[in-house]
């Protein structure tokens, strides 16, 4: 265990599956400064499943060994009322991974059961203003479970992470027009984190103009960088042999920050509950355009134009995550 005093309060962070890939990947961005800022102390609650906790006093020692100046404490633990307690943000991002030739339905079953837990010790044990991003996929689903289970905490602080999505849309369209990567803006992606998933170039910028007006060729945006985006955690997954995790990790660094700052400038895409905006179906967990205002509260951003193309295929990516729901919730018995 570290100690460290600092007159600012630590922001203490559970992190699920912490010695696993994505885990690996996070907690040291995280214990740097990365997500709250350089002068914002941290506590680290890592959570492990009993075979994970020999590993996991690696990752510790690790950690200590980094001599991270933010770092006040260092919680390892494989019981759910220890690693939530009293925590500001969870990150589930712990689950059995996809492989090779599962689709990330096919994880339903597998993870939902988790989700039902950590939503559970979650109510029971985290500070009542918690905030939660769900990484295990499917995620939007496993999020929509948590926070169903979860039910003193307000569905509001519940998420799950397109901003992979999102960086990656974003990459794709930079290298297409030859331009750095900052230069593409307003990239939100729709619905699902599957391959349903609509990434919407329409709407995107490259510096101040449309990236359309850029790139001109319309067939490559449907035929290519669409499907290119849903299918690119596949893509890696087939590459590197094991699910993204550097990637992943570096967008839940994004992701909270993002949260947790006012936006100034670009838009961001996160899943969350929907009230219906844009004829998204109400009560599913589903990723949408956010801003973040002066008070620190996520708003769907209003007005984007959507065309009819674009309406479909969101409409069914959102269909998917009904579908999604109503086959979880039968299983684990749970009512919408
Ligand atoms: C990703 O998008 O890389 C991850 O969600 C892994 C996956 O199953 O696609």
């Amino acid at each position: 265990m570290n100690t460290f005093s600092s007159k600012k309060a630590p922001i203490r962070v559970a992190v699920t599956g912490a010695a696993g890939n994505i885990g690996y990947a996070l907690l040291f961005r995280i214990a740097s400064g990365a997500m709250f800022g350089p002068n914002q102390p941290v506590a680290l609650n890592l959570i492990e499943i009993p075979p994970g906790m020999k590993a996991l006093e690696g990752v510790a020692m690790e950690l200590d060994d980094c001599a991270f100046p933010l770092v006040t404490e260092i919680v390892q633990t494989d019981d759910l009322s220890v690693g939530f307690k009293d925590v500001d943000w969870a990150l589930l991002v712990g689950s059995v991974p996809r492989r090779q030739g599962m689709e990330r339905a096919d994880l339903l079953s597998v993870n939902g059961k988790v989700f039902v837990g950590q939503g559970k010790a979650i109510n029971d044990f985290a500070k009542p203003n918690v905030r939660v991003l769900v990484v295990g996929n499917p995620c939007n689903t496993n999020a929509l479970i948590a926070m169903t289970s979860a039910t003193n905490i307000p569905n509001e602080q519940f998420f799950a992470m397109t901003r992979l999505d999102e960086n990656r849309a974003k990459t794709q369209i930079a290298q297409k027009a030859g331009v750095p990567v900052r230069e593409v803006s307003e990239l939100c992606v729709w619905g699902n984190h599957s391959p349903t998933m609509y990434p919407d170039f329409e709407n995107a910028k490259i510096g101040r103009g449309k990236a359309t007006d850029v790139i001109l060729d319309q067939a490559w945006f449907r035929d290519t960088f669409v499907p290119t985006v849903g299918q690119r955690g596949k893509a890696v997954i087939e590459a590197r042999g094991s699910s993204s995790a550097a990637s992943a990790a570096n967008a839940v660094v994004d992701t909270v920050r993002d949260l947790s700052t006012p936006t100034r400038g670009d838009i961001h895409s996160v899943c969350v509950i929907s009230r219906g905006e844009y004829g998204t179906p109400a009560g599913i967990i589903t990723s949408l355009p956010i801003r973040v205002d002066g008070a620190g509260k996520w708003r769907v951003v209003e007005g984007v134009k959507l065309s009819e193309y674009a309406k479909q295929k969101i409409a069914a990516s959102n269909a998917e995550l009904l579908e999604e729901r109503s086959v979880a919730f039968g299983q684990l018995g749970l009512s919408v």
